[in-house]
């Protein structure tokens, strides 16, 4: 019998939003160490740079873009280079996304469209501006980073914007893996935990009792560390989950259990 890798991905060229550091670096890692191509796209192109010369250190060809996910032209100029740059687009990695904290009755209305612009306009944007050369090419592969907050509402943290925005992104992911099966794309969802990135480690530092409360929350007792993602993300980006779409994968230590 043929000894076939399933997760490999040699050949296949990715795009990963807001790859620069945290979630997206770690998983265009793990995408790379499978042999992908990766083309890297951020807000701060120090970070997307950087990433991009280890990423290349690992045998597989790699770029830095800088943009905004927020702006439709961004997007299709990341993915139109992305194209030029390795070929074909086969696997969008929807990452970039923020958080802001803050009761809902108070919440700058500016702060509630920021985050809603970065963390559903942009997957949108970035999975209709790859749609162009997944259809042509009759496959693809679009995996966007939801939460465990669009699941259920983490306590006592108030971002209800924040919920509701990667419940919409879950949504999207279901809506789009319907709409575009047809057309050979699969769409799929990542919804992880309190992970150890930026963000996080400086709410830790801000408020090392809510971090407490957050850590007796989880099953596991601990949050998780960004390579943890790898392997769920190879998956999904891989033949190995070859008739999975609309599907939403939870990494969270099992704080979704109960
Ligand atoms: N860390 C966690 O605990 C956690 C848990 C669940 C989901 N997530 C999600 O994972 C994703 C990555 O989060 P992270 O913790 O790695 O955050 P991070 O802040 O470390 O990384 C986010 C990256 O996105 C980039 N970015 C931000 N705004 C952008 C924009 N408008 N256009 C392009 N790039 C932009 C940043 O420059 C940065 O490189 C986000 O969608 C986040 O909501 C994180």
């Amino acid at each position: 019998m043929a000894n076939r890798d399933l997760f490999d991905l040699t050949g296949r060229n990715a795009l990963v939003t807001g790859g620069g550091r945290g979630l997206g670096k770690a998983m265009a890692t793990g995408l790379a160490q499978y042999g992908a191509n990766i083309a890297i796209f951020d807000i701060d192109m120090e970070t997307a740079q950087a990433t991009a010369e280890e990423l290349k250190a690992l045998g597989v060809k790699a770029l830095a873009m800088e943009g905004d996910v927020r702006r439709e032209e961004d997007a299709q100029r990341a993915v139109n280079e992305t194209v030029e740059a390795l070929g074909s687009l086969d696997i969008l990695l929807n990452n970039a996304g923020i958080a802001t904290l803050g009761p809902a009755e108070t919440l700058p209305v500016d702060d509630y469209q920021y985050v809603f612009d970065v963390d559903v306009k942009g997957v949108f944007l970035f999975s209709k501006a790859a749609f162009g050369p997944m259809s042509r090419q009759g496959r693809g592969n679009i995996i966007s980073i939801a939460s465990m907050a669009g699941i259920s509402a983490p306590n006592p943290q108030k971002h209800t914007h924040y919920n509701a925005a990667k419940a919409a992104v879950i949504m999207m992911t279901k809506s789009l893996a319907s709409e575009w099966a047809g057309h050979g794309i699969r769409v799929n969802a990542l919804a992880p935990g309190y992970m150890i990135t930026p963000p996080v480690i400086k709410m830790r530092a801000e408020d090392p009792e809510m971090w407490q409360q957050w850590m007796s929350r989880v099953p596991m007792g601990r949050a998780g560390e960004p390579p943890e993602l790898q392997g769920a993300v190879i998956y999904l980006a891989s033949d190995a989950s070859s008739y999975m779409t609309g599907n939403i994968m939870v990494i969270d230590g099992g704080y979704t259990c109960w």
